[in-house]
Parts: C-alpha cells; structure tokens; sequence
C-alpha cells in the first residue's frame, strides 16, 4: 500500500511543479488549489522538501530539477533578508538548502545552510536564554516567548555546530531544547503551544497559545512537533531525558486519538461532528513516532508499539483523508487546520502536512528520514 499511496501523492507533485512555476505553496482557501507565494512565508521549505522526497524516492530529473531552483530562490531569500526575522529559518533551510547538501554534497548549498544557521542563531536572547519566537528582540508581546514548533528548528544549530565544528550553535540550541522541555511540557505530558519569560530578568511567566484552543490547552499539532521535536534533539544530544519526554508526549497524543485515527484541532475542544481536525498534526505525529522508533533499542517494546501507530495514522490518513488528486486537488491531505480559532484556513490542505505525510510514507516504504540530520548519524 505504501508504494501506491507514494506514487500517487509523487503523480499530484509532479503536476504541481508546472502549476506552482516558482512560487511556492502555503495552504488552500476552501478550494482545491493551494494559495501561492514569492518565497516569503514559514512554510516555503516544505515545497522544497515535497520535491527533494519525490527525486530521492523516484530517482526523476524532473523533481531533481525542481527543487534545485527552489534552492537558488532561497539564497536570493537569505541574500536580500527577506521574512526571516522569526525562528522558523530550520523549517526553510533544513527541507531546501541542507537537502539538496545532504542527497548530492553540495558545497555551496552547505554554505548556505550555515549562514541560514547563523540567521536563526540572531533569535538568541542572552538574558531569558532562550530563541524568541517571533518579532523583533525586545517587543512588548513576544519578547520573552518560546514556542513548541522551534523544536523542530533546532537541529539546524545542532547541524551547523557539527559541519563547522563551532560548538556554540550546539550549545545554546542545547539550552532551548532543556528549557522546552522544562516549560512547556506540563506534568501530565500534556504541553502549552508558547510560554512567556521576562525579558529582563529572564524569570518564568506563563504558558499560553497561539492557535489552540486556550491557553491551557493541548492544541494537537504543538504536541506533535514535540513528539518529533524532542526525539531529534535526542538524536543529537543523546541526553535519555529527552527522549523519554518524545515518548511521553507520545503516549499522550495515541491515548486522544479519536476512531478514525486522525486528531481534531486540540485535545481539548469538544468532539462532535462539526469539530474540524487537523491531519497535518498526525502526519508529523506519525513521521515523529518513525524517528523515535528509530532511536530505540530493538530490545525496547515501544520500539514496534510506535513504529505501528505511525504506520496506522499513515494509513488512516491515506485511507481517508488523500484527496487523490481528484477535481484536480493540488493537496495530499484534506483535513488540515492552519487555524481554526484565528479563521485562517481551518479546514484546508496544508503544505508541512503534505510534507510530512510524504516523509512518513517514504520512510515507511524505504526507511529514508527526511532532512534533520545528515545520513550517517
Ligand atoms: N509553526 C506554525 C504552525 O504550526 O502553524
């Protein structure tokens, strides 16, 4: 099943790639089309990754082709600043630049991952030692604010200090993923989507939301980039309590999953059938319980317990959340929710949830991870 469902999301990319020219995806608007940009929001790195997946998997010059431009308008993107004040640059230039180095050894697309590495590295706030989320260093409302999705931004440091052998990109990364784990994870292994520090003192504040339901609540796809957030920190820091944390928040996010298999928004809004879902957050669910199946000693039981509730969130979502391509739909995934509260594409494709239902098939087909991590780890 893995192979036909891979070949047909590869047949949709294949048709997107003359649809898109070179601008890039970011979600649907109530229709089968995606909304397109010049290389100008958080999500562009995950086209790149779609078409660096398809050439691996496929071997076809017409992806290879593809995405090595994708490549080239992501330097012009880093050469001329543009929207990258914001702590998504891992998301960007893991799925682009680093891919394109970690498939072909690229010289010049390591070089670009750097100074991609050396942007994000800019987030840093040296007195609540953390990476700021978002908005210029000392602004009155996300001054001071971590959120869960950076999680997934972090090993572009991890990376850049092992490529360039200067430890400091580890170090502080080191300290945003400990500080994480300490703040936004509550002790029932539930987690808040952002949380505040004091910009001057650094004290803790309180934990609150950005597209979930409430601020106390577990909005799905924020628990998700922690389960595969925390698992690639693991990865790299091979430090036990971090992975111990990926699993709890695992454990959390299969023992919610509705009968269909595939999550609503937050865990936390009531279920019924007008509730919208969010299939992107159990894609990168199910790429995230892959990487920390990986990890795992064959000897640990939870090894085969993970690795098939991805392969049944794939499934399920294959099953029945694909939109095949029919009426010339451009997504993989019907389903997705780039924020309900906020109104914003609530009901939608979303291109990090093809993206990672992409990643998660082909890993399961041809044990192939995506871009986080360079092959040999
Ligand atoms: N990283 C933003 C989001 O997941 O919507």
């Amino acid at each position: 099943m893995w192979k036909q469902a891979i070949e047909e999301a590869l047949r949709i990319a294949e048709a997107n790639i003359g649809k898109f020219g070179e601008r890039f995806p970011h979600v649907s608007d109530g229709g089968t089309t995606y909304v397109l940009n010049d290389n100008t929001d958080w999500t562009d790195g995950f086209w790149s990754g779609i078409l660096w997946l398809a050439y691996e998997y496929s071997n076809k010059d017409v992806f290879r082709e593809a995405a090595a431009r994708t490549v080239e308008n992501f330097n012009h993107r880093l050469e001329n600043k543009i929207n990258l004040d914001h702590h998504d640059i891992g998301f960007l230039y893991s799925l682009s630049s680093k891919a394109q180095w970690i498939i072909e050894g690229d010289e010049s697309a390591k070089a670009l991952t750097i100074k991609a590495a050396d942007v994000l590295l800019e987030r840093w706030r040296e007195k609540s030692q953390i990476l700021q989320a978002w908005g210029a260093k000392d602004d009155p409302n996300n001054g001071g604010r971590i959120i869960i999705d950076c999680l997934m931004n972090l090993p572009l440091l991890y990376w850049a200090a092992e490529t360039t052998g200067d430890n400091r990109y580890r170090e502080l990364a080191e300290i945003h993923a400990h500080k994480s784990r300490r703040f936004l994870v509550r002790g029932d292994d539930s987690s808040y989507h952002t949380f505040y520090f004091d910009q001057e003192t650094g004290d803790s504040l309180r934990g609150g939301t950005a597209q979930g339901f409430r601020d106390g609540s577990t909005w799905t796809r924020g628990q998700a980039w922690g389960i595969y957030g925390f698992a690639l920190s693991y990865r790299y820091l091979q430090q036990p309590e971090l992975l111990d944390t990926a699993k709890r928040l695992a454990r959390y996010f299969l023992d919610r999953l509705p009968e269909d298999g595939v999550v609503y928004w937050d865990f936390d809004v009531p279920q019924n059938p007008e509730s919208k879902r969010d299939s992107s957050a159990s894609a990168i669910a199910a790429a995230g319980l892959l990487e920390i199946a990986d990890l795992l000693p064959d000897s640990d039981p939870d090894q085969a317990v993970f690795r098939q509730a991805a392969a049944d969130a794939v499934s399920a979502l294959y099953k029945h959340y694909f939109t095949r391509g029919e009426g010339d739909a451009e997504g993989f995934l019907n389903h997705g929710s780039y924020s309900v509260r906020g109104g914003a594409s609530p009901d939608d494709y979303t291109i990090w949830g093809d993206y990672y239902y992409l990643e998660a098939l082909i890993r399961l087909e041809r044990g192939i991870p995506g871009y986080w991590y360079e092959r040999n780890r």
